[in-house]
């Protein structure tokens, strides 16, 4: 990738595994997900195989591999959101913002995402959204 900003601010950090997160963070904040190329050059400079460095971007919610929208909405779908409706919220949103999972409208103001994380909103179906 030959990008100013990535050269940049991967000279900040020693060339070490333990970085992984917060180089991760920095592109993240930077260009609102990980692209591909990133990934590749994190992988070289770190010397960490690509699957790793997938493997953290999928297994942290912070990290997306698309490009998130201005405002995120997660839905949980654990058993006790499901039980309450979650399901039926998730069809909604989609059907009304004609977007996916994980997926971005047009005009890249709303991420819909699955909440993988239980809230213990017990009395409730867990939706949150982030400005
Ligand atoms: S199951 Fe949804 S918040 Fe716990």
């Amino acid at each position: 990738m030959n990008d100013e900003f990535l050269k940049n601010m991967l000279k900040e950090y020693k060339p070490v595994k333990d970085n992984l997160i917060q180089i991760l963070n920095e592109i993240q904040e930077h260009f609102g997900y990980v692209p591909k190329e990133a990934q590749q050059a994190v992988s070289e400079y770190l010397d960490i195989p690509m699957a790793e460095i997938y493997g953290v971007i999928t297994f942290y919610s912070r990290f997306s591999l698309k490009p998130k929208g201005k405002y995120n909405i997660s839905v949980c779908l654990g058993t006790a959101c499901f039980v309450k409706g979650s399901q039926k919220i998730m069809d909604r949103l989609q059907e009304r913002l004609k977007i996916g999972v994980g997926e971005t409208t047009k005009d890249r103001k709303i991420f819909n995402r699955r909440n993988k994380m239980c809230r213990s909103m017990w009395f409730s179906t867990s939706i949150y959204c982030k400005w």
